[in-house]
C-alpha cells in the first residue's frame, strides 16, 4: 500500500465533504507571486471552504522562531522546497505534503495540481524564505502510534504548554474563550463532561486526551485536529499538561 500519512484516516473523512455553496473565494493580492503567497499563507480562505478556519500559519511557522514560543504541530517551512522528503519520510512530493494538510485539516476535498495559482504562489513564497542552517534537512517527525500514558508532572509548566500548544484553537483553559474553531471543546472541562465518570474510568478519560493529542485526526479518529509528534510535545511536557488539567 502506498504510504500516505496515516492512510487509514482518508476513508473516514471523505464522506463528510460535499460541494457546498457559500465557500470563500481566495483574495487575489495584486502583487508579486511571493507577496501573494505570503498573504495566502496566513489566510484561511486558501482552502476555499467555509468549514475551514485554519491558515497554514495556524500550524506552521514560515521561518523557525517567527511565532515566538508557540509549539506548532507542523514544521517551519523555510527550506521545505529543498527537503528530500516530508511527513517524517512518508511523502516525497512537496505538493503531496501540502495536499495532505489541505485535505485532512482544512477540509478541502480536491487536491491542488501543480498549475493551481494558489499552489504556485505558495511555492514562490516558500522558495523565497531563507534556507540556511539545517532548514533544508528532512524534519524529524515521529507520530506516536502506540500510546503511552505520561507520568504526572508540573501543573505550572502545563499551563504554559496549554497556552503555547492548545489555546490557538481551543481558547483559554476551562472557559474556551477566544477559541478559533467552534467545535474545539473548552479544555479540559467540556471533554470531561462529554466523558462522565461512571460511563468512563479515570484512565479512559485521561486516554481520551492522550489519543487525541497523539493521533489528531488519524488512526481511527476523524475531525480536524493535527497530531502532536514526539518532537513537538515530549511525554514529559504532556505529563505537565495533563497535571494542569487535573487529570488523575
Ligand atoms: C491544522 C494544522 C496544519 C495546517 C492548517 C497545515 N498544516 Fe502542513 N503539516 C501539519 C502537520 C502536523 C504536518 C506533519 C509534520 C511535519 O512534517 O511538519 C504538516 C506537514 C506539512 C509539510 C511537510 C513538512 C516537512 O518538512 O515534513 C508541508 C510542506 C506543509 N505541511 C505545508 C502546509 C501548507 C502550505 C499549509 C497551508 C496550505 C499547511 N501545511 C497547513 C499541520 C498543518
Ligand atoms: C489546530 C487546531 C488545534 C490545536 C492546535 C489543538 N486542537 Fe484539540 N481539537 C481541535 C478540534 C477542531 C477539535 C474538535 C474535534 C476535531 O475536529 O478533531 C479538537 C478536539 C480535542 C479534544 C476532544 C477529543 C474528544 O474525543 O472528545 C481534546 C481532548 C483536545 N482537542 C486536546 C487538545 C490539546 C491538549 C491540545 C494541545 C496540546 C490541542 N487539542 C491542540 C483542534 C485543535
Amino acid at each position: 500500500m502506498r504510504a500516505t500519512p496515516f492512510a487509514l484516516a482518508a476513508l473516514a473523512c471523505a464522506a463528510l465533504l460535499c460541494g457546498c455553496t457559500g465557500d470563500p473565494e481566495t483574495k487575489v493580492v495584486d502583487a508579486t507571486a511571493v507577496e501573494h503567497g505570503a498573504a495566502l499563507f496566513r489566510d484561511p480562505s486558501i482552502a476555499g471552504t467555509r468549514f475551514n478556519r485554519y491558515a497554514c500559519s495556524t500550524c506552521h511557522e514560515a521561518v523557525a522562531g517567527d511565532a515566538g514560543d508557540a509549539m506548532l504541530p507542523g514544521a517551519p517551512l523555510a527550506g521545505a522546497v529543498e527537503r528530500p522528503h516530508y511527513w517524517g519520510g512518508q511523502e516525497v512530493d512537496l505538493l503531496g505534503a501540502i495536499n495532505h494538510c489541505l485535505y485532512f485539516f482544512m477540509t478541502k476535498d480536491l487536491p491542488w495540481t501543480a498549475d493551481e495559482p494558489a499552489a504556485q504562489a505558495i511555492y514562490a513564497y516558500l522558495e523565497s524564505l531563507p534556507s540556511d542552517g539545517d532548514a533544508a534537512e528532512a524534519v524529524s517527525f515521529t507520530p506516536v502510534y502506540t500510546l503511552r500514558d505520561p507520568s504526572p508532572g508540573d501543573p505550572g509548566k502545563g499551563e504554559l504548554i496549554h497556552e503555547r500548544a492548545c489555546a490557538s484553537c481551543h481558547g483559554r483553559a476551562r472557559s474556551g474563550e477566544g477559541r478559533l474553531v467552534e467545535r474545539a471543546p473548552a479544555l479540559p472541562d467540556q471533554t470531561l463532561e462529554e466523558h462522565p465518570l461512571g460511563e468512563y474510568t479515570e484512565l479512559e478519560r485521561r486516554m481520551v486526551f492522550v489519543e487525541k493529542v497523539r493521533h489528531g485526526a488519524f488512526i481511527g479518529y476523524g475531525g480536524q485536529m493535527p497530531p502532536f509528534s514526539a518532537e513537538v510535545l515530549s511525554d514529559e511536557e504532556f505529563g505537565d499538561l495533563l497535571s494542569f488539567y487535573e487529570l488523575p
